[in-house]
């Protein structure tokens, strides 16, 4: 049975009071940096809600709760795709299941709490009024997945990451959700927080990359971004991390496979994404598809209530994922659907998603004494609060304004935040020679590759209600910064996976009469995202054969690379003298590739995920543990841990990104002992060595040595974005506490005292070293 603890008057006293005090020893709990440590506590004042209200609201959601019937309870738990709105593009399996007057009729009878996925004012209006006009009049929610934007749509989220830019993030998501709440939607199913150390998952493109601290800052910024301090304010959406929990360590990267992780992983590396959104007043969550360890996520009572409920004192809403209650049966958890409600309900999902069973079945299992009726009062309790915290009681009409839906999607000062964020996610892979910056008049270009002047694939995936007509492409983008546009000639080439007939040639010719190449190759927006796993992480065959005759020209090639995850680059792609990481970058994917492609950005953006040399490699991630043979550098490599085709080294590692100018690190200073309770500095110059003002992301790293567990080669501890003017120095400061080499022991978080080591850097690979002891 799940144990719940939340009635309204503790949660109420909870919230007044504060946050839990934060646990010395889960680095979970812990303020991750001075600037989320002020995140935090605003965040915190959003999700206990606006105090004024809280006891009189309380007597409104028991008054209500006490008037409802088992099937309106039922119908509270019970959310599904709009099929008022349907979407434009289907992106779930069997996403409208109902027509819209069926729909409006089961709003009407009180059996659906939620709607998600649709957009727009007039069906809002109709479903909400309808809401109005059932026997409790409790109010709809409306959610979707705005994962990187709506209307205006910016980099993916993996990219996004690549900036290390908290403020960023914290301001995309804040801008994703004006426009969300401009189209009537009050909750969103974001940020996606899952860590994923394999490439050939899909839905890498969706999360922060392979690194958890980097996940849990990421994670906090956009939690901020999101719900702001006040979720009544009509601009802000509910935000939902997701996926909880593991998900992102699907076996061999296969979409909805199993995950198998030791409590040290899941603990140290994929839970603490979901811990820090939640600390930062993450109002809800969704439970996963995937099994962990043996027991479905989304019917795993350990996960959703000991450590999500009596742990870490979760108060708000859990929502399946879709149809992931019903598919506790052919996990083979449940042997029908009135067991699959029962495992998945009594687990600790309290509402859940499209598969309907909660209506079907929540009463009969109540009626029969199979499920207390108070547990199922703690469910609905959370979703009414969810509800009260949106202000939806008081005003159902929130977020629904014809005004709005013209006035606030697409803003040109949302286009300009598009447009900085594409700048500041491409990561300049390799620049030999500095063939980059380009000038304004750098010859004839020829722009080859099925992404020249391609409109369809700059959103990226989960981009279902994307304003195609905003979005600029690279040609349009190149063409605007030449002195001379006539200078540009596009040419396809290839398509992503199919050759053209004569592509090729035209191609080569173009190539051959040009000054200089810029390939626009790599993933079309569908070949990641949800269920588009990958055996093979590479450019397409069609793509990587244009590629090798147009390098064959000898003419100079520049690659713009096109992806929703690492990519193992091969043969000519891999040998061009300057590679851009461009990822999905939105609706201004044109102009901030143009933006550094001429030198208007500088590029600062670091990999927030491993390039491998070849696709068998993965998972393929910095941070792992050491072996009992590593393979050294140089020597012989025979019985060593390694591949017979390749070194270890990445292809470009974690961290990596290059700049127009240089920077050097100097003067490493590390205290010498870090006690219990104390701190340790550690300190070093940056120096801009090089003749432009530029942004260098410093990235602090540590490792334990020599441990009772054995821990990883290197883990990013601290990172801070500095730019310089040419000949600038400054000191970077950092400060760490015992509680950053905490790791999970027999006995829970632990450390092991002794010579910690420590590195100052620019990648997971270089940087300045240094160590202290830590104390016992
Ligand atoms: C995805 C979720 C998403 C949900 C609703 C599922 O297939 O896994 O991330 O929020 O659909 O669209």
């Amino acid at each position: 049975m799940r144990r719940d603890k939340g009635c309204i008057g503790r949660m109420f006293a909870l919230n007044r009071h504060g946050p839990k005090r934060p646990d010395k020893d889960n680095p979970m709990t812990l303020p991750i940096s001075r600037r989320s440590l002020l995140g935090a506590g605003g965040a915190f004042a959003g999700f206990a809600l606006a105090p004024r209200a809280a006891f009189a609201e309380s007597d409104r959601i028991e008054t209500l709760i006490g008037k409802m019937t088992l099937a309106e309870k039922a119908g509270q738990l019970s959310c599904f795709g709009d099929a008022i709105r349907p979407p434009r593009v289907p992106f779930n399996p069997n996403a409208v299941s109902s027509s819209a007057a069926a729909q409006i009729a089961d709003i009407k009878a009180g059996k659906i709490g939620m709607l998600f996925n649709g957009v727009g004012y007039s069906g809002a209006k109709r479903a909400q009024q309808a809401a109005l006009e059932s026997r409790l009049k409790i109010p709809l929610v409306f959610a979707g997945d705005v994962i990187h934007g709506l209307a205006t749509v910016f980099p993916i989220p993996l990219a996004e990451a690549g900036s290390f830019d908290l403020d960023l993030a914290e301001r995309t998501a804040r801008a994703a959700a004006l426009e969300a709440t401009a189209v009537g939607m009050h909750w969103t199913f974001a940020p996606m927080v899952d860590i994923a150390r394999d490439e050939r998952w899909g839905r890498v493109s969706e999360g922060s990359g392979e690194d958890t601290w980097l996940g849990q800052q990421m994670a906090v910024a956009r939690v901020r971004g999101f719900q702001g301090d006040d979720l009544t304010d009509p601009t802000r959406v509910a935000c939902c991390p997701k996926h909880f929990a593991a998900y992102g360590a699907v076996q061999g990267g296969m979409e909805y496979n199993t995950v198998d992780l030791s409590m040290e992983t899941l603990r140290e590396v994929h839970l603490p994404p979901f811990k820090s959104a939640f600390d930062a007043g993450a109002a809800t969550t969704m439970s996963a598809f995937n099994d962990l360890n043996g027991v479905p996520a989304s019917g795993n009572h350990w996960l959703l209530t000991e450590l999500l409920r009596d742990e870490w004192h979760f108060r708000g809403l859990v929502v399946s994922d879709y149809t992931a209650d019903k598919e506790l049966i052919a996990h083979g958890y449940a042997a029908d659907d009135r067991a699959a409600t029962r495992k998945a309900f009594t687990a600790g999902v309290d509402m859940s998603m499209q598969s309907g069973l909660y209506n079907a079945w929540l009463p009969d299992l109540v009626e029969k004494g199979d499920v207390p009726v108070a547990e199922v009062d703690a469910a609905v309790r959370r979703v009414l609060m969810l509800k009260e915290q949106l202000g939806l009681f008081d005003d159902p009409w929130r977020s629904i304004s014809a005004k709005a839906e013209k006035t606030h999607v697409a803003m040109p000062a949302t286009r300009r935040l598009s447009r900085e964020a594409g700048g500041k996610a491409i990561v300049l892979l390799k620049n030999d020679n500095d063939l980059l910056p380009l000038s304004k008049a750098p010859g004839k270009i020829a722009l080859i590759g099925p992404f020249g002047d391609d409109k369809a694939n700059l959103a990226g995936p989960w981009a279902f209600m994307n304003d195609e007509s905003i979005g600029v492409d690279i040609a349009s983008g190149i063409r605007a910064r030449l002195a001379d546009p006539a200078a540009l000639t596009v040419v396809k080439g290839a398509e992503v996976d199919k050759t053209i007939p004569g592509g090729i040639d035209a191609a080569v010719a173009a190539a051959q009469a040009a000054d200089l190449v810029i390939l626009a190759i790599g993933e079309s927006q569908d070949m990641s995202g949800e269920a588009q796993a990958r055996v093979a992480i590479v450019v397409p065959a069609p793509q990587q054969a244009l590629a090798e005759a147009v390098a064959a020209t000898g003419k100079p090639v520049i690659v713009l690379l096109k992806h929703g995850r690492a990519l193992a680059l091969q043969g000519a792609v891999k040998d061009a003298p300057a590679i851009l990481a461009c990822w999905f970058l939105g609706s201004e994917t044109g102009n901030a590739v143009a933006d550094v492609l001429f030198g208007a950005v500088n590029p600062s953006a670091k990999l927030s995920v491993s390039f491998p040399h070849y696709s068998g490699q993965e998972p393929y991630y910095y941070n792992h543990r050491p072996t009992g043979r590593p393979a050294p550098d140089t020597g012989s490599q025979e019985y060593k841990a390694r591949y017979r085709e390749t070194k270890n080294e990445a292809l470009y590692p974690f961290g990596h990104g290059l700049s127009y100018t240089s920077f050097a690190l100097t003067a490493l200073e590390v205290g010498a002992t870090l006690t219990p309770t104390g701190s340790v500095p550690v300190t070093a110059t940056l120096t801009n060595t090089g003749t432009r003002e530029g942004t260098e992301i410093v990235q602090l790293y540590i490792r334990d040595p020599v441990a009772i567990r054995t821990r990883p080669i290197r883990q990013l501890k601290r990172f801070e974005r500095i730019t310089l003017a040419p000949g600038a120095s400054k000191q970077v400061a950092f400060t760490l506490t015992r509680n950053d080499l905490l790791f999970w022991g027999d006995k829970g978080w632990t450390v092991d005292p002794g010579t910690i080591d420590v590195w100052v850097a620019t990648s997971s690979v270089d940087g300045l070293q240094g160590n202290f002891e830590l104390a016992a």
